[in-house]
Order: structure tokens, then sequence, then C-alpha cells
């Protein structure tokens, strides 16, 4: 009796339950396999990259049975040994979500792709505006997690937080102004003066804005001929105030201006 033997599977059952049928090799056992061994198979990123789902970026380093293993991306258990077919491959079906929950409201709508890519985890590009604060100016430039820093939390490691952020500059940025600003209860709003375009420049107007009008001689004096550097407490800052508004206050009674005279 002769006995076929063309083809492995003329001999061996197919260990992946017609999960590779629909290959255009039909699922032939020959084009991962040899003699030598089932495993490792004979198929590479190269094989990978004409599959439905191509290896890109940090998946090109992770092990074929982290991903092809019973009970990933929705593969139930007790079915094949090497799961080839998946219900879906969103990022959620096999990653779990470590943002508790703070980014749901997102997540919910376009999954993690919402801000994932699989380069790294830390790749993250995200439209702002969608949460109500656009990121403006100089903030537009800046790393999600530079606002938005690991947080304690009751159970697990620290991660980034969504939620519970103010909007108001004072608390993310330091006063360098020593509270001179400060309204009510010591609380700066920086915003009378600032914007997010550039802290080194400011929007105030003396004219506008200060008890105390510039004009004639003094609207071409520097600000630094009346606001000079301070020390207290070791920390040099600004003087914007309290600066005396008499002429007698700052050029002293040698120099009293006569009436019609003044700037
Ligand atoms: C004529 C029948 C026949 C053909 C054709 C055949 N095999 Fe086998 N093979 C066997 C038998 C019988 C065994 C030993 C029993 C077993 O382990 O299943 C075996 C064992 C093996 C083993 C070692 C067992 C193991 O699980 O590691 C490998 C690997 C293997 N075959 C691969 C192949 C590959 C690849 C092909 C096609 C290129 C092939 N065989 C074709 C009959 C065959
Ligand atoms: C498109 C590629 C491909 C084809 C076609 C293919 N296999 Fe596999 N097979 C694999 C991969 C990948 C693994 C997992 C190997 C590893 O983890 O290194 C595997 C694993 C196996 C194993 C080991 C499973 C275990 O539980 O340990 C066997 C046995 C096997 N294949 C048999 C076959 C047979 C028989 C055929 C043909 C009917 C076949 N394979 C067709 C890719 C293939
Ligand atoms: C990041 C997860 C991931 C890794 C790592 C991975 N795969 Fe896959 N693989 C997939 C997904 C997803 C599919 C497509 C499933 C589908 O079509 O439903 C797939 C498909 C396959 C298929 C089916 C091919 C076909 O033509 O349909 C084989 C064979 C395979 N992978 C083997 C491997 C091997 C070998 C490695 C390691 C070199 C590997 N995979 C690494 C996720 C992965
Ligand atoms: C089919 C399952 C599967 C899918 C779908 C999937 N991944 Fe993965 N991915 C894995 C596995 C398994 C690993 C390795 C284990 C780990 O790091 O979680 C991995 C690793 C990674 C890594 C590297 C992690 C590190 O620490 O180096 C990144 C980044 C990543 N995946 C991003 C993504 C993103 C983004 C998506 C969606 C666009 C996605 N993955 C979809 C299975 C998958
Ligand atoms: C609204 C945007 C957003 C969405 C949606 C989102 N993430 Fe993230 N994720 C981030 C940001 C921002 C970081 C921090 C990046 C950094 O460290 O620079 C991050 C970090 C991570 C990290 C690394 C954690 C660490 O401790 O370093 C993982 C893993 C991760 N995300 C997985 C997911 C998964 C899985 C989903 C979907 C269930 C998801 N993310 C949805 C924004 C998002
Ligand atoms: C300059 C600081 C800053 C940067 C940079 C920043 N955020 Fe935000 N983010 C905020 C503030 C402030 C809020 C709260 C807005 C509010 O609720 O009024 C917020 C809100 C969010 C929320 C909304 C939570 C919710 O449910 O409403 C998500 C998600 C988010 N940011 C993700 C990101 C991601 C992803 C990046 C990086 C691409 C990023 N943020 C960069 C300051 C920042
Ligand atoms: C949720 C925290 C957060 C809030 C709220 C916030 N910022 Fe920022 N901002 C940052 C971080 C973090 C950076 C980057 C690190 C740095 O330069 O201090 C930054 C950078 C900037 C920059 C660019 C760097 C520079 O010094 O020129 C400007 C300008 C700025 N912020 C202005 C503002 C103004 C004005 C407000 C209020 C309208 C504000 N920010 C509110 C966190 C915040
Ligand atoms: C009443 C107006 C006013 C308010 C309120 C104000 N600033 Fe300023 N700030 C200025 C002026 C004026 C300068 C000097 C730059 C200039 O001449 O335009 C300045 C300069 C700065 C600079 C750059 C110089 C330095 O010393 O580092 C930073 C940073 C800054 N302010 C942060 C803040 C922050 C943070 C707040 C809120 C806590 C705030 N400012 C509130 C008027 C103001
Ligand atoms: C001729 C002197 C003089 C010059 C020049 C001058 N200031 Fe003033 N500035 C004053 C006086 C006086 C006050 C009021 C001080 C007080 O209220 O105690 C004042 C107040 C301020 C305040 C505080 C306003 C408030 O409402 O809290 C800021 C900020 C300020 N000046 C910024 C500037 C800037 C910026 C320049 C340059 C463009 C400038 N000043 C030039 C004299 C001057
Ligand atoms: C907050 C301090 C301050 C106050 C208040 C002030 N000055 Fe001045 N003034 C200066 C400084 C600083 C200069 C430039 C340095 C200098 O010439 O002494 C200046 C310059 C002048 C000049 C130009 C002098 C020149 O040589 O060009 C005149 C005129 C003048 N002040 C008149 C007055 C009069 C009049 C008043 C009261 C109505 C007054 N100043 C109030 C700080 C002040």
């Amino acid at each position: 009796m002769r006995i076929k033997h063309d083809r492995c599977a003329d001999c061996h059952t197919d260990a992946h339950a017609g999960q590779l049928a629909r290959r255009a090799d039909g699922g032939r056992c020959e084009t991962c396999h040899d003699v030598n061994g089932f495993r490792p198979a004979r198929f590479g990123p190269e094989d990978h990259a004409k599959t439905a789902y191509p290896l890109l970026g940090a998946h090109l380093a992770v092990a074929c049975d982290q991903c092809h293993r019973p009970g990933v991306g929705g593969a139930g258990r007790g079915g094949p040994a090497v799961p080839f077919r998946f219900a879906s491959t969103r990022c959620a079906d096999c990653h779990k979500d470590p943002h508790r929950g703070e980014a749901a409201r997102f997540v919910a709508n376009s999954g993690c792709e919402a801000c994932h890519r699989v380069d790294s985890w830390r790749q993250v590009s995200f439209d702002h505006a969608q949460t109500g604060y656009p990121l403006s100016g100089g903030h537009a430039r800046v790393a999600c997690a530079s606002c938005h820093r690991r947080g304690d939390s009751a159970n697990g490691p620290p991660v980034q937080r969504f939620v519970g952020l103010t909007r108001a500059c004072e608390t993310c940025h330091r006063d360098p102004h020593q509270g001179q600003f400060a309204r009510a209860a010591g609380s700066t709003s920086c915003e009378r003066c600032h914007t997010t375009a550039d802290l080194k420049a400011s929007k105030f107007d003396h004219a506008r804005d200060a008890a105390y009008k510039l004009d004639k001689a003094h609207a071409r004096l520097a600000c630094s001929t009346c606001h000079q550097p301070k020390a207290r407490n070791g920390v040099t800052f600004i003087r914007y105030k309290p600066l005396p508004t008499t002429c007698r206050g700052c050029h002293g009674s040698s120099r009293q201006p006569v009436e019609g005279e003044h700037p």
C-alpha cells in the first residue's frame, strides 16, 4: 500500500483548526513549517506585513506568543492553542486602560486611538479643543504630561490625571511677582496682564491699568527707571508697587517741579 505523502497535511492534522484556510496558499503547512520542528514557525515580520495586521512601531519588538495566545484580543480560551483570528484589533482589545476611566469619554468615541499610536505610549496626539480648553500660544508646544502630572491613586502606580485640573494660570505657574498683584485671599489673576503667547511680555498698559498715569517726560522712560529689583527673603523680584506717587516721593525736595512744568 502506498501512503500519500506529498504534503505534510497528508499525515498531520491541522493544528490551526482551519484558521489559515482562507490564505492564498490555503494554509499549506509547508509555507511555515519544515520537518525540523513546528516551533518556531518560518513566519517573520516581512510575512506579517502581508497580513491584515502589519506589525508596526513597538509591536515589531513583541514576541509572537504575546499576541497569539488564548485570552488576548478577544480570542477565547478553549479555542485553538495558537489563535490567529481576532474579533477586532482595537488597542483596547489587547491593552488594559491604565487611566482609571479618566479618558473614558474619548475612549468611548474613538478608542485609545484618539490619542495613541503603536510607536510608543508616550507619543500622544490629541485635539485638545475637544476638552473645551484649546491649547493656545506656548501651551501648544507643552507635553501632555507636564500639565497632566502623575497623581497618587488609591490602588496601583501613579498615573497621569486628566480630571480635576483648573484653568487658572497661577495653579501651574509660579508667581515671580511675590504676591504684589494678589487680590482676594492672596490669589493673583495672571490673566489680567498675561496671555499664553509669552510670559516674558505683558499686555499691561500703564495708562489703562494703573492708577498712576505716565505722561509727558515719564512716558519716554524705561520701566526699570521706576520699577527696580528688590530682594526679600533671598528672592529678587521687580518692585511694581508700592511706589511713591507724589513728585517729592521720587524726586525729593531739590527737584520739586514748578507748577506748569509738570510732565
Ligand atoms: C507520510 C506521513 C508524513 C508526512 C508526509 C509528514 N510527516 Fe511529519 N511526521 C509523521 C509522523 C508519523 C511523525 C511522528 C508522529 C508525530 O509526532 O506526529 C511525524 C513527526 C513530525 C515532526 C516531529 C513531531 C513534533 O511534533 O515535533 C515534525 C516537526 C513534522 N513531522 C513535520 C512535518 C512537516 C513540516 C511535514 C511536511 C513538510 C511533514 N511532517 C510531513 C508523518 C509525516
Ligand atoms: C501561515 C503560517 C502557518 C501555516 C500555513 C501553518 N502554521 Fe502551524 N504554526 C504557525 C505558527 C506561527 C505557529 C506558532 C509557532 C511558534 O509559536 O513558534 C504554529 C504552530 C504549529 C504547531 C505547534 C502548535 C502547538 O500547540 O505547539 C503545529 C503542530 C503546527 N503549527 C502544525 C501545522 C500544520 C499541520 C499546518 C498545516 C495544516 C500548519 N501548522 C500550517 C504558522 C503556520
Ligand atoms: C502585536 C500583536 C501581534 C504580534 C506581536 C504578532 N502578531 Fe501575528 N497577527 C496579529 C493580528 C492582529 C493578526 C491578524 C488577525 C486577523 O486577521 O484577524 C495576526 C495574524 C497572524 C497570522 C495569520 C496570517 C494570515 O495570513 O492570516 C500569522 C501566521 C501570524 N500572525 C504569525 C505571527 C508570528 C509568527 C509572529 C511573531 C513573529 C506574530 N504573528 C506576531 C497580531 C500579532
Ligand atoms: C492583537 C493584540 C494587540 C493590539 C490590537 C494592539 N496591541 Fe499593542 N501590544 C500587544 C502586546 C501583547 C504587547 C506586548 C505586551 C505589552 O507591552 O502590553 C504590545 C505592546 C505595545 C506597545 C509597547 C509597550 C512597551 O512598553 O514597550 C505599545 C506602545 C503598543 N502596544 C501600543 C498599541 C496601540 C497604540 C494599539 C492600538 C493602535 C495597540 N497597541 C494594539 C498587543 C496588541
Ligand atoms: C485623551 C487621550 C488619551 C486616551 C484616550 C488614552 N490615553 Fe493613554 N496616555 C495618554 C497620555 C497623555 C499619556 C502619558 C504620556 C506620557 O507619559 O507622556 C498616556 C499614557 C499611557 C500609557 C503609559 C502609562 C505609563 O504609566 O507610562 C499606557 C499604557 C496607555 N496610555 C494606554 C492607554 C490605553 C490602553 C487606552 C485606551 C483604553 C488609552 N491609553 C487612552 C492619553 C490618552
Ligand atoms: C498647558 C497645560 C495642558 C497641556 C499641555 C495639556 N492639557 Fe489636557 N487639560 C488641561 C486643563 C487645564 C484641562 C481642564 C480643562 C477644563 O476642564 O476646563 C485639561 C483637560 C484635559 C482632558 C479632559 C478631561 C475631561 O474629561 O474633560 C483630557 C482628556 C486632556 N486634557 C488630555 C490631554 C492630552 C492628551 C494632552 C497632550 C496632547 C494634554 N491634555 C495637554 C491642561 C493641559
Ligand atoms: C494646568 C497647568 C497650566 C495652566 C492652568 C496654565 N499653564 Fe501655562 N504652562 C504650563 C506648563 C507645564 C508649561 C510648560 C513649562 C513652563 O514653561 O513652565 C506652560 C507654559 C506656558 C507658556 C510658555 C512658556 C513661557 O514661559 O513663555 C506661557 C506663555 C504660559 N504657559 C502662559 C500661561 C497663562 C497666561 C496661563 C493662564 C491663562 C497659563 N499658562 C495656564 C502649565 C499651565
Ligand atoms: C498687574 C499686571 C501683572 C500681573 C497680574 C502679573 N504679571 Fe507677570 N509681569 C508683569 C509685567 C509688567 C512683567 C514684565 C514684562 C513686561 O514688562 O511686559 C511681568 C513679567 C512676568 C514674567 C517674566 C519675568 C520673570 O520675572 O520671570 C513671568 C514669568 C510672569 N510675569 C508671570 C506671572 C504670573 C505667573 C502671574 C500670576 C501669578 C503674573 N505674572 C501676574 C505684569 C503682571
Ligand atoms: C515714572 C515712573 C514709572 C515708570 C517709568 C513706569 N511706572 Fe509702572 N508704576 C509707577 C507708579 C508710581 C505706580 C503705582 C504704584 C502704586 O500703586 O503703589 C506704577 C504701577 C505699575 C504696576 C502695578 C499696577 C497695578 O495696578 O497693580 C505695573 C504692573 C507697572 N507699573 C508696570 C510698568 C511697566 C510695564 C512700565 C514700563 C512700560 C512702567 N510701569 C513704567 C511708576 C512708573
Ligand atoms: C515713582 C517715581 C516718580 C514719581 C512719582 C515722579 N517721577 Fe518724575 N521721574 C522719575 C524718574 C525715575 C525719572 C527719570 C530719572 C530722572 O531724570 O530723575 C523722572 C523724570 C522726570 C522728569 C524729566 C527729567 C529730565 O531730566 O528729563 C520730569 C520733568 C519729572 N520726572 C517730573 C515729575 C513730576 C512733576 C512729578 C509729580 C507730578 C513726578 N515727576 C513724579 C520718577 C518719578
